[in-house]
């Protein structure tokens, strides 16, 4: 277990700002292990960041969880996270595989990350363990006439706010239910302030972190421009939804407030949110503590610690590659113009 030091970040996609924080975090434990990432897109930037790229099979395929356990076993991987909203009941399932490989996912129980995906298990999950959750309907069978409108439609199974509309009536509904070419809940379209937490969950399902943020912006999903927050409430709530719901390794929780009153929880994500360096920039660390739960060390809660007023206000990046054979090479940007042209 001790050799394995290295952390695997599956459908790495975008997410260059995730590899450096545990390259950074490996970097400062000293202890060495390296970063690798695997993702179908070749073009994907984590992929020219990461220290090693390793090649996995599609999501859906039988063979993707034994082809991680593999990895794992092979380059000494000790913390398998995935990135994005594709692969994490897969990986959970696999965690035993991978943990007999000297490797730990860091995901909840496989129901626990499913009912997390699934916009109506979430709901019924959050209700059973006596967590907020806005009013939610399914689709079939609700009698559209009675219900309290405004009105999201929001798919089941769903990400970057795709498929979701709001619906001042019942012929906005009909007209959305119409045309969505996905299972979907209605939900109570909610007021108020939309509020992010970005938690931490041990293996065992507490909390150890909850860093609450304020989401100013989003494009397409990802955070743009926030701001964490000394909010009681908000840690209180994200550290509750943990231990409700029995959540292991980073989630990020989202919920509406009004006039001091929780309205309701309306997205859980079990992996770092799109707003990951916040809460790194605030203190919390997460990539650290991940390494150390991953070693078998005991990590206390740290509860309520972050730094409030850390702001975020993003732009986009880029790596610039030159083809030279067969392989992509980083370069500075500036490559030398081809001397002798027309
Ligand atoms: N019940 C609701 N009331 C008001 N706005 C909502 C509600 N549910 C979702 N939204 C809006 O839609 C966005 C995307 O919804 P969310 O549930 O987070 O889905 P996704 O899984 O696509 O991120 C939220 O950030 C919020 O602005
Ligand atoms: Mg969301």
């Amino acid at each position: 277990m001790a050799e394995h030091r290295s952390v695997l970040l599956t459908c790495s996609g975008q997410r260059v700002d995730i590899v450096r924080a545990f390259q950074d975090a490996l970097a400062r434990r000293g202890e060495g292990g390296r970063v690798l990432v695997s993702d179908l897109d070749p073009l994907s930037p984590s992929l020219v960041s990461a220290d090693l790229v390793v090649d996995l099979p599609a999501v859906d395929d039988p063979g993707y969880g034994t082809a991680v356990a593999a990895v794992v076993s092979r380059e000494g991987v000790g913390a398998v996270l995935p990135l994005t909203d594709l692969d994490p009941v897969v990986l959970a399932e696999a965690a035993p595989e991978v943990a007999d490989a000297g490797g730990t996912v860091f995901l909840p129980a496989p129901e626990v990350a499913a009912a997390c995906q699934d916009k109506w298990l979430c709901h019924v999950a959050l209700e059973a363990a006596g967590l907020p959750s806005p009013p939610t309907w399914p689709t079939e069978g609700t009698d559209r006439g009675s219900l309290p409108y405004p009105i999201m439609i929001k798919p089941r199974i769903g990400f970057a706010g795709r498929w979701i509309h709001r619906c001042a009536d019942q012929e906005e509904l009909d007209f959305h239910l119409s045309r969505t070419p996905v299972a979907s809940v209605l939900q109570k379209a909610l007021p108020g302030e939309e509020f992010s937490i970005d938690c931490l969950g041990s293996l065992e399902g507490t909390a150890i972190g909850a860093i609450p943020r304020a989401m100013y912006q989003s494009k397409g999903g990802e955070q743009i421009k926030g701001e964490t927050l000394d909010d009681p409430q908000l840690v209180e709530l994200g550290a509750a939804v943990v231990e409700g719901l029995g959540l292991v390794g980073p989630c990020t929780i989202q919920c509406f407030r009004e006039d001091g009153r929780i309205l309701g929880v309306t997205d859980i994500n079990t992996r770092f949110g799109g707003g990951f360096p916040l809460p790194v920039a605030a203190g919390g660390d997460y990539p650290s503590l991940i390494l150390a739960l991953a070693a078998g060390e005991d990590v206390a809660p740290r509860l309520g610690t972050h730094r409030a007023g850390v702001v975020m206000t993003r732009f986009l990046s880029e790596h610039v590659l030159v083809r030279d054979g067969d392989q992509l090479r980083p370069t500075t940007g500036r490559e030398e113009a081809v001397s002798g042209g027309i």
